[in-house]
């Protein structure tokens, strides 16, 4: 129901490419399993998005959603805290898409950048289709449905939030004027509670007739820090105090992530196309195994050759993984052939392993009982859609489509 928003939102979402890797974990998830116990989190997988490229072989999608699930829970992201579903599983976000791209002009989708790009990328497949042009479009609705503070993503998802703000500001422009607003905007005002009822009208009079930006400021706390009030509420006073329209759909910030650059066995960036990943569960025999035959300083041909951390991808792992001592006697030990790469490359493979044995341990659960998995999932979906319907009820009423 409307609920009240005590807690920042914060909306993220992954497209189901199947088990996730190492580079995925440092990259997106364990900021993800921090971001949980700061804001309220909903985090979910795009399985539309996975079929704008792949909708010529659906065949793997609910595996590869049921695997990535299994995998972020054994990363740490904890349904307790945070919502985790499927998209298609709440159809809200269709119907928000549908809506925004009557007010979404072609130019702007051709003049993401990702969208020529990728079509040189896979030219294998046909992308000139509606569906893939509209694919920061499903992301804006995905989010802006949310009406998060936030969208945690990396700096290849930059553009798309970015085009997502553009879109809720033209939103806004167009459907923020509710007819009724002021007789809104009051009623809200009533509901901060009558002591700050009083303080909102007096801090917004002396505002709109003095202009006094300390009055403002005020208001404006005394409207975010009330969490008894409902988010349209919020915006509605928010709006009323500047004597603009409701916002009815927050523009959200970005929430960079910085990602490490995880090396993958090869040295090349670790990425599923290049196949030199290291899984987030995979057997540790393994894991040991592909260390140890991971490249390493070409410079390097015998064990008395000194070489150079800098050329090493071998490296690129320890900058993640050891703490300064380890680090520096790599440093030290490479450069002066000091010790050989199978030396070096020791307390890196006890620290993955280390790592990846705890995922694995948590995921047992979840792959002995897949009904687990299914329940978290379809809590998660109910409680997704509780805001979605919210959100979706007033863009329908400032749409006009309300009637009956
Ligand atoms: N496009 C994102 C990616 O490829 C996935 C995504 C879809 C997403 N909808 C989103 C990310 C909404 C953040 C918010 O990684
Ligand atoms: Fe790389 Fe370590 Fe070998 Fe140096 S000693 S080349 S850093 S693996």
């Amino acid at each position: 129901m409307a609920g009240p928003q005590s807690t920042k939102r914060v909306v993220s979402g992954m497209r189901p490419t199947g088990a996730l890797h190492l580079g995925n974990f440092h990259g997106a998830l364990k900021n993800w399993v921090e971001l949980q116990y700061q804001y309220e989190c909903y985090f979910f997988i795009a399985d539309w998005h996975a079929l704008t490229t792949g909708y010529e072989d659906p065949s793997k999608i609910a595996g590869h959603s049921i695997e990535m699930a299994i995998d972020w829970l054994a990363a740490g992201v904890n349904p307790g805290v945070a919502t985790l579903f499927v998209q298609s599983r709440v159809p809200e976000h269709a119907e928000l898409h549908l809506l925004l791209s009557m007010i979404t002009p072609l130019g702007w989708l051709e003049r993401v950048p990702t969208y020529k790009d990728q079509q040189e990328q896979l030219k294998d497949q046909d992308l000139a289709t509606y569906g893939f042009l509209g694919y920061p479009l499903l992301q804006s609705a995905d989010i802006l449905i949310y009406r998060p503070a936030f969208v945690p993503v990396g700096e290849d998802q930059v553009a798309h939030v970015e085009i997502t703000r553009e879109v809720a500001r033209r939103f806004n422009h167009l459907y923020g004027r509710e007819l009724d607003f002021e007789l809104k905007a009051e009623k809200a005002a009533r509901s901060l509670g009558s002591r700050n009822a009083a303080l909102y009208r007096d801090h917004r009079r002396r505002y709109q007739e003095a202009g006094d930006r300390e009055a403002l400021e005020k208001a404006r706390s005394l409207v975010q820090n009330n969490a008894r009030i409902t988010v349209a509420d919020r915006e509605r006073l928010l709006g009323y105090l500047e004597g603009t329209g409701v916002t009815i759909l927050p523009e959200p910030d970005v929430l960079l992530t910085a990602t490490p650059k995880v090396p993958g066995l090869d040295g090349r960036k670790m990425s599923k196309s290049y196949n030199n990943t290291i899984g987030l569960r995979e057997d540790p025999d393994v894991v040991t195994k592909r260390l140890k035959a991971m490249q390493t300083d070409p410079a390097r041909k015998r064990r008395s050759d000194p070489g150079d951390p800098e050329k090493c991808p071998v490296w690129g792992l320890h900058k993640i993984y050891s703490d300064e001592p380890t680090r520096n006697w790599v440093q030290q030990g490479c450069r002066t052939a000091g010790i050989g790469c199978l030396d070096c490359k020791k307390p890196l493979i006890d620290s993955v392993v280390a790592e990846i044995s705890a995922m694995r341990k948590r995921a047992q659960e979840y792959q002995d009982n897949p009904e687990l998995v299914r329940g978290i999932i379809n809590e998660g979906c109910e409680k997704a859609r509780e805001v979605t319907r919210q959100t979706l009820h007033e863009v329908r009423e400032a749409m006009g489509l309300s009637y009956r």
